[in-house]
């Protein structure tokens, strides 16, 4: 078999058998295929698509690509929850340890930013001495004792999809379905857990742009999770406007802890409380989805779901002085600059993947595989879509360290956001839920 025959295949829009598929995937892991080839794989696969079934090859060859954990010595029914990325997206922070208060095994495998998109792992490393790199060993403790672990995706955990996820983001070929679903649930297949809570987000942030792409790519998932029997459910969510009202990963954490003290935004905590109750669901400790979010509801307001945050970070070797006093001891930028109204209004719009770009620019992602970032800048919004501006009203903070990527940022940020005469169409948080 070539790999020159396998892209001429694709480019000429016919689809790859299984053994094709499986002869790329352990080619490109063992590094016997190039960055090259694999690339203009990627971007006929783009072009072309995958059928259901080469989607499905796919996903198992990554999975497949690595160690498969086996989490059997996790007591009760694990559920693992994934977004497929947005723009202020801190939901697995405070998802994470307000279900696993619930009495739910939370085994959670994270990823860091990629395009515009922030990452669970980068934002939790803001938090002074936090490791994400856990021996299975470790992992498996902390899920058994506290009842979650949130950890980086190991070198051996699903590598083709670490090597193409890297890939991808430096080569336009991010948003195709196959390739997101190949991805996510190759990682979650490999993570071990029984259940799988999927995030699918729809919007200007979100990699599936139109509410019909999120609910393809959502069917194909809970398809794929089924056919290797992990029952999946997919809630498609909006983003079109940030989640919350930070950007950037230390800001986000405070907005994180601020939501598990019971003081969040709304939009984050109705999001949470909607994920954790399929998880509820699913774990089989509720008997439906109104029960379970009273049930998460009383953990919040309890404390109980803070209490796990604090428990799981100081098990990682977080400090947990950051944790009750974030502003002090959390990253915090040198300089601040706002975005002011122009004009008197309605918001009618905060675009959310311009909003990430500028968070980007900041430094808070990733240019190239290799960036380190900067984790104490972002974005704070003060307005979100729909509310009413005055004139020179402050729209958003900049926190920057950079006054240069701060003055690009602020351009972008203002292109990202419109102010129009009269109030907007409401968008809904929620806009479906695809069961097997
Ligand atoms: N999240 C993933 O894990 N993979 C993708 O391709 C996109 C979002």
């Amino acid at each position: 078999m070539r790999m020159y025959d396998l892209i001429l295949k694709k480019r000429n829009g016919q689809a790859l058998s299984k053994e094709e598929i499986d002869f790329f995937i352990s080619g490109y892991t063992s590094g016997k295929i190039p960055d090259y080839q694999a690339a203009a794989l990627l971007m006929a696969i783009y072009f072309q698509k995958m059928t259901k079934e080469e989607t499905a090859h796919l996903t198992l060859a990554m999975a497949h690509s690595g160690q498969v954990l086996d989490l059997s010595r996790i007591q009760g029914v694990k559920v693992d929850k994934h977004s497929t990325g947005g723009v202020g997206d801190k939901v697995s922070l405070v998802l994470a340890p307000l279900v696993a208060s619930a009495g739910v095994k939370v085994p959670k495998m994270s990823g860091r930013g990629l395009g515009h998109t922030g990452g669970t792992i980068d934002k939790l490393e803001s938090i002074p001495g936090f490791q994400a790199q856990l021996s299975e060993e470790e992992f498996i403790n902390n899920v058994n004792t506290i009842g979650m672990a949130i950890a980086g995706q190991t070198a051996n955990l699903a590598p083709a999809d670490k090597k193409l996820y890297a890939l991808r983001d430096t080569t336009a070929t991010v948003d195709n379905i196959s390739l997101i679903a190949a991805s996510v649930m190759s990682k979650k297949i490999a993570s071990g857990a029984d259940k799988i809570v999927l995030d699918v987000k729809t919007g200007s942030g979100a990699f599936m742009k139109s509410e019909e792409d999120a609910m393809l790519l959502a069917r194909e998932m809970v398809d794929i999770g089924g056919s290797v029997g992990k029952e999946t459910i997919a809630v498609i969510s909006d983003m079109d406007q940030p989640l919350g009202f930070k950007i950037g990963n230390a800001l986000e954490v405070k907005e994180a802890i601020a939501t598990l003290k019971g003081h969040g935004p709304h939009d984050l905590e109705d999001l949470c409380l909607t994920l954790g109750s399929y998880m509820l669901v699913l774990a089989h400790r509720s008997k439906d989805v109104a029960e379970a979010k009273e049930n998460l509801l009383a953990k919040l307001q309890s404390g109980q779901a803070f209490e796990t945050f604090k428990r799981f970070i100081a098990a990682q070797g977080g400090n947990p002085l950051a944790v009750e006093d974030p502003d002090k001891y959390l990253p915090q930028a040198k300089e601040t600059t706002d975005l002011k109204a122009w004009d008197s209004g309605f918001i009618s719009r905060i675009d959310a993947e311009k909003t990430g770009l500028a968070t980007m620019l900041l430094g808070a992602g990733r240019e190239v595989k290799e960036s380190t970032i900067d984790l104490s800048v972002g974005i704070s919004l003060h307005k979100k879509v729909g509310d009413k501006v005055k004139a020179l009203d402050k729209i958003a903070t900049i926190h920057y360290n950079d006054p240069l990527k701060a003055e690009q940022a602020l351009t972008i940020l203002k292109e990202a956001v419109e102010i129009s005469p009269t109030s907007p169409e409401k968008r809904p948080l929620v806009f479906g839920i695809v069961t097997p």
